[in-house]
């Protein structure tokens, strides 16, 4: 075979210098065609669309053409010619075919269009071949590339804090614990407990539920970080929007207040959106077509309006009134209760239909860490919720008073000797600060349109699930 310098698909549907000879490589999605002639698909992963290559069967025997089924890996020599097809303005008149890898159309798992994505995940090792998987894991690439671009343009530092940790962040005990001791052998003190002495790192080790304690120290140092990384919580929560493993990314400012960290939010969430609409969308229409044709008006809609804005105690009232009206939750309403996904969803899908960023959280549903406020019974929380996702960024103003901060962890059991370092940052310089953790997987579940969390990460991680 002729050795031709091979063009990316994306860029070879692009060309219009007709006659040239080009190579391509890629995958076949499928072959069709007559006694005369042979239409083969093919893809590489570089865009949705696919490159026709027209075998002229007086050149080529069946022979030849016989691997060449679905799932075959090919290169291609042939000649740049404009399509007479609908819906394509390139195509590949063949006059080379090497067949790098066939794929037994028996055994080939991906045979047919329509699988479900029940199905799909099972052979998530092969699932990135088809179209959906394709567009998602393209528009993911674009989303971490807009996280990093947002935050770059504004002056951030990337600020990479551990994976392995002793410090459980969330406080909510839903850590991994992560050890080399023999289980079979666990040493033990005179009291049963546990010797960690011998353990890798001497002690307790987990990894780590959020990047927040650490950023921290990075936001009172340089101003103003974000952390992007994978986060670990052995939840028991088997539902579309949750995973053991996922990303998250962790901004972190000194010397703002809540209402300028709300702003930063709906700033950040607005770009990534506007992004995928830019550089996405040919993925993004491909995905509404298949799965969700309000999609895109969706996030248009997100773009184009402020995040309205209420706080806890508001958002309990409009509740209760909901309920009167005959509303009907499976879970309770009043003051004090942590809002389920239903509540969170009739607020943002029936009540406002808008985003919306609730404040003021009862102190007994956050963590440690939020700014107390003046009422003694609420601190200054910020959740966002979303259209169809319920909550897609947690976050707060920090509590930056020592002596509060050390009185409420004391309540909350969280022993000074494990944070004494935390504390430190309240000792000296202290000062106003904010942030907020966003859920990768739940913007992309907002992006794309797709249902379950499990579809928007390549290899997901659940209860009872670490295959691949
Ligand atoms: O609300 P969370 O627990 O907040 C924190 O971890 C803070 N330390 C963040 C901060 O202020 N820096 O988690 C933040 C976000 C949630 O809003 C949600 O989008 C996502 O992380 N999240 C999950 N995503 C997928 N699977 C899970 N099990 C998730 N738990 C939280
Ligand atoms: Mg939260």
């Amino acid at each position: 075979m002729k050795n031709i310098e091979r063009v990316i698909i994306s860029k070879a549907l692009k060309r219009v210098d007709f006659g040239k000879e080009i190579n391509i490589k890629g995958w076949v999605r499928t072959r069709r065609g007559n006694k005369n002639v042979s239409f083969i698909a093919i893809n590489d992963g570089s865009t949705i669309n696919n490159i026709q290559v027209v075998v002229d069967l007086t050149k080529f025997s069946e022979e030849e053409l016989k691997p060449v089924t679905t799932g075959a890996s090919v290169s291609v020599n042939g000649l740049l010619t404009q399509s007479m097809g609908q819906g394509q303005s390139v195509e590949i008149q063949a006059t080379e075919i090497e067949i790098y890898g066939t794929a037994d159309p028996e055994k080939y798992p991906l045979q047919k269009k329509g699988h479900t994505l029940e199905y799909l995940r099972e052979i998530a090792h092969l699932r990135p071949r088809t179209n959906t998987f394709g567009a998602v894991f393209r528009i993911r690439h674009n989303m971490a590339m807009a996280v990093h671009s947002f935050f770059h343009e504004r002056g951030f530092f990337y600020f990479h804090t551990p994976i392995i940790t002793s410090s459980d962040c969330e406080g909510a005990g839903q850590m991994f614990q992560v050890t080399t001791m023999n289980l079979y052998d666990l040493k033990k003190d005179e009291f049963g407990s546990i010797d960690y002495s011998g353990d890798f790192f001497g002690s307790p080790a987990a990894l780590t539920v959020s990047g927040q304690l650490e950023g921290e120290l990075g936001a009172m140092a340089l101003g103003a970080i974000y952390t992007f990384g994978p986060t670990f919580r052995a939840e028991n929560s088997n539902t579309p929007r949750h995973l053991a493993e996922f990303w998250m990314i962790e901004p972190e400012v000194a010397f703002i207040e809540i209402a300028e960290n709300m702003q930063l939010a709906q700033d950040f969430v607005q770009y990534c959106v506007n992004w995928a609409l830019k550089n996405c969308i040919e993925d993004v229409e491909f995905l509404a077509k298949m799965y969700d044709n309000e999609l895109i008006d969706r996030l248009k809609f997100v773009i184009e309006n402020d995040f309205v804005r209420l706080t806890y105690t508001e958002g309990i009232e409009i509740l209760l009134k909901a309920i009167e009206n005959g509303v009907k939750f499976e879970f309770p309403v009043e003051w004090g209760v942590d809002l389920q996904s239903e509540h969170e969803r009739y607020l943002v899908e029936q009540h406002f239909k808008k985003p919306v960023i609730l404040t003021d959280y009862p102190k007994e549903i956050k963590s440690f860490y939020m700014k107390q406020n003046a009422d003694g019974k609420t601190v200054r929380a910020m959740d966002v919720l979303f259209p169809k996702i319920g909550e897609i960024i947690g976050g707060s103003q920090r509590e930056e008073d020592l002596e509060k901060l050390t009185h409420r962890a004391k309540e909350m059991n969280i022993p000074e000797k494990d944070i004494w370092w935390y504390l430190d940052t309240r000792r000296f310089g202290t000062a106003p600060h904010s942030g907020f953790g966003l859920g990768f997987e739940r913007l992309m579940l907002f992006v794309t349109g797709m249902q379950n969390i499990r579809d928007v990460i390549p290899f997901p991680r659940t209860p009872k699930n670490a295959t691949f």
